[in-house]
């Protein structure tokens, strides 16, 4: 068992990840300013690890009951902050700290980063900085990196490997470039450094039981959310972002992995990084297959037995053909690749978003509040 502390735990992979590493023994600490994340996921979390009854013990800070519910705690915190970092460091001291971090916070929207460029490089690359540095305040070197296929950009090769030109197109993508190149100078600058760096392809779906799924604020950017909301009824049509595009049916293509999958990638990276010696591990995580937009969409009709209204549209500016993860090295690395279907991703997601057609909002159980 390991003392972990999860950034921006409380959000879709956070939590989803959190859940898998409560399961897998961990003791958990979470960090989240709750900018795209929710104290109701956690506690949601909290009682599908059976962890017992969730309260807020502060006004930054919530647990479950002893003895049991103390492998999750969850502070209110921005990673900007030092203060807040020690403070979430500080909940495991007692007993030997925090052994490895997993690192999610961070802003994620491609369009948003091309608006807001300067607050993707303050939240993503200074955070990182000041994660680093108390790091090195709490004596922890094992981290796991969030990373992201953005960062390939609108690469030809087809699947893609690890070893792609680095090539972002926009804000975003250059943000996670530049976090790769830190950790890597970290390690360079000092023994001991153990680091994952997992390059997401497209993440979606839910845990099966409905109750913890994404949860976009807003208006969603992306296609999986989007069309949960419009099979929910919440959204009109989904516009589909291009028919001309040089794929089969002239929709983009892409690498959906299931969430569940890609949490327990993250426990496997965790248990490869822990027993090895320090290194940097880079790995794509995808299922290796592509699926265009009017599949996805004909695959969630079938199984859910629904009819998603659609229509076809310019194409969305930055977007590439076909995007899939070549993810060989993962299974090699760690004996990890996904094991759910599309399938299951429609029906996992359909059941999320059935049973929560506004997400978190408005379902959140009242804490009672030991302030
Ligand atoms: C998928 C396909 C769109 C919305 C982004 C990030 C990536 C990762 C996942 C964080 C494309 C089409 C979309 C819609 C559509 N996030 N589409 N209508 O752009 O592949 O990847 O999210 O790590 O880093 O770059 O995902 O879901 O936005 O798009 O037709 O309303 O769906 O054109 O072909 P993307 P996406």
């Amino acid at each position: 068992m390991t003392k972990v502390l999860l950034t921006g735990g409380a959000g879709f992979i956070g939590s989803h990840t959190c859940l898998a590493l409560l399961e897998s023994g961990h003791q958990v600490v979470v960090m989240d300013d709750f900018s795209n994340g929710s104290a109701e996921a956690l506690s949601r979390v909290a009682a599908l690890a059976g962890l017992g009854p969730w309260r807020q013990t502060s006004a930054e800070r919530w647990t479950g009951a002893e003895p049991e519910g103390s492998r999750l705690t969850l502070f209110r915190g921005d990673v900007r902050s030092p203060q807040d970092l020690d403070r979430a460091f500080g909940a495991a001291d007692v007993g030997g700290g925090i052994g490895a971090v997993l690192h999610f916070a961070g802003l994620k929207a491609v369009g948003e980063s091309m608006a807001q460029p300067l607050r993707y490089w303050d939240v993503n690359v200074t955070g990182t900085v000041r994660l680093l540095e108390a790091m090195g305040r709490h004596g922890c070197q094992t981290l796991v990196f969030s990373s992201s296929a953005t960062l390939y950009g609108t690469t030809e090769t087809v699947p893609i490997p690890e070893s792609a030109p680095l090539q972002p197109i926009n804000p975003y993508g250059y943000t996670k470039a530049a976090v790769e190149r830190m950790l890597t100078d970290m390690a360079g600058s000092a023994p001991g450094w153990r680091i994952a760096l997992l390059r997401y392809f497209n993440p979606v779906g839910a845990h099966p039981s409905g109750r913890i799924g994404e949860d976009p604020h807003g208006l969603p950017n992306n296609l999986f959310p989007f069309l949960c909301q419009v099979a929910g009824g919440r959204r009109r049509q989904l516009e589909v972002f291009g028919g001309d595009w040089p794929t089969g049916d002239g929709t983009g293509v892409r690498d959906y992995l299931h969430v569940m999958d890609l949490a327990e990638g993250h426990g496997r990276a965790l248990d490869v990084l822990l027993a090895e010696p320090p290194q940097v591990l880079t790995l794509n995580l995808g299922s290796g297959c592509g699926h265009s937009v009017l599949e996805l969409l004909q695959t969630f009709e079938a199984t859910n037995g629904l009819r998603l209204p659609y229509t076809v549209v310019e194409r969305r500016p930055g977007d590439s053909a076909v995007s899939i993860a070549d993810p060989g090295q993962a299974e090699r690395r760690m004996g990890w690749r996904t094991r759910r279907s599309l399938a299951d991703i429609c029906r996992d997601g359909w059941a999320w978003q059935s049973a929560n057609p506004q997400g978190y909002r408005g379902t959140e159980t009242q804490p009672t509040p030991e302030l």
